[in-house]
């Protein structure tokens, strides 16, 4: 008998099952109730008493390790039937739910770039840390002069600081290129200032510039007026106010038909019928100059745009800090194909 159990043991653990049926009939022919233990506890009682005890251990290995096996074969099997459950169609289209989109600043900077690229302007890129000359005095900002003051700025250094509008990229731009230059300069700026719904102290812009031969404010208006309606509608129509900028002579602040109520008078425009999207004007000769373009050959002309300023009239945003928080229920809500 004991070279009986000593056999199912062995046959039992070099056991192996393709399919869960083999499991199965492992468990008959072990544990079932007419299967091998059954038997071989019937005939315990003709083992001699003194190998009793021996033969009894020899049995209770015999089910703990049919069991085990079962379990260990079974487990197997279930993982591989995972596995089927699982089954990837690649074919499959995929599900949007988790796409991603685009941020609105970005779609409204792609949309303004497109605009300009169409009327001939190319992109023109600088350094956000900006030494003195570029960020201010090429642009006729005199050193100590208050109009600096306009622009409350985060310095690095007595030389170097964060630049506080892109007009810097457009200096240099202006010192290594001969006109024509058409450009625009997109990018980052940083402005100490406060943070609150208005303001921030980091934003973006996009500034143009445009220089040639015979370059006249009308040129300017024509331009704008084109942007405006192409921005947002075509119904638009713009307004000049004069303004002051050190690096333009003479300046004017831009106002768009109120897109909310066209003009009529309403919360968002404050009953003026009109709001204000950039700043722009005749390069001064002397930032010409400075740049080592004839003045008394060629004109230009220069704007300035925030970005944020254009998204929240586009999108009727309120709290422009919305843009930095990047809130993805916020951010989902804007699609785009730019
Ligand atoms: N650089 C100005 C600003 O940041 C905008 C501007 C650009 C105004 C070009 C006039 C001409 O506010």
């Amino acid at each position: 008998m004991k070279e009986r159990i000593e056999q199912l043991l062995e046959e039992v653990s070099a056991y192996k099952a393709s399919k869960l049926d083999e499991v199965e009939q492992l468990r008959i022919k072990i544990l079932g109730k007419k299967g091998e233990l059954k038997e071989l506890f019937s005939s315990f009682k003709t083992v001699a008493s003194d190998q009793k005890k021996e033969v009894g251990l020899l049995l209770n290995k015999l089910r703990n390790k049919t069991e085990e096996k079962i379990v260990e074969l079974t487990s197997s099997f279930a993982q591989k039937e995972d596995d089927g459950d699982s089954f990837l169609d690649l074919s499959l289209p995929i599900s949007d739910d988790n796409l991603g989109s685009r941020h609105p600043l970005s779609i409204v900077k792609n949309e303004i770039i497109d605009i300009f690229s169409r009327i001939g302007y190319s992109i023109s890129e600088g350094p956000e840390i900006e030494d003195d000359w570029h960020n201010f005095s090429a642009l006729n900002f005199p050193k100590e002069h208050p109009a600096r003051d306009m622009q409350d700025t985060f310095f690095i250094d007595k030389e170097n600081a964060l630049r506080t509008h892109t007009s810097s990229v457009q200096v240099r731009v202006m010192e290594n290129s001969t006109p024509p230059i058409r450009t625009i300069s997109p990018g980052r700026v940083f402005r100490n200032e406060s943070i609150s719904a208005r303001a921030h102290c980091i934003f973006h812009q996009v500034e143009g510039l445009y220089i040639d031969k015979n370059v006249s404010f009308a040129d300017l208006k024509q331009t704008l007026l084109y942007f405006a309606k192409e921005m947002f509608g075509d119904k638009t129509e713009i307004r000049l106010r004069p303004s002051y900028f050190p690096f333009t002579e003479p300046s004017a602040e831009v106002d768009v038909s109120c897109i909310i109520c066209s003009g009529k008078g309403c919360n968002v425009c404050k009953h003026t019928g009109f709001l204000e999207i950039l700043g722009c004007g005749m390069v001064d000769p002397n930032v010409l100059e400075n740049c080592g373009i004839d003045s008394k050959v060629y004109t230009g002309f220069a704007f300035g745009m925030g970005v944020e300023r254009i998204a929240m009239l586009k999108y009727q945003i309120n709290d422009l800090r919305m843009f930095f928080e990047n809130d993805v229920r916020f951010l989902n809500q804007f699609k785009s194909t730019i």
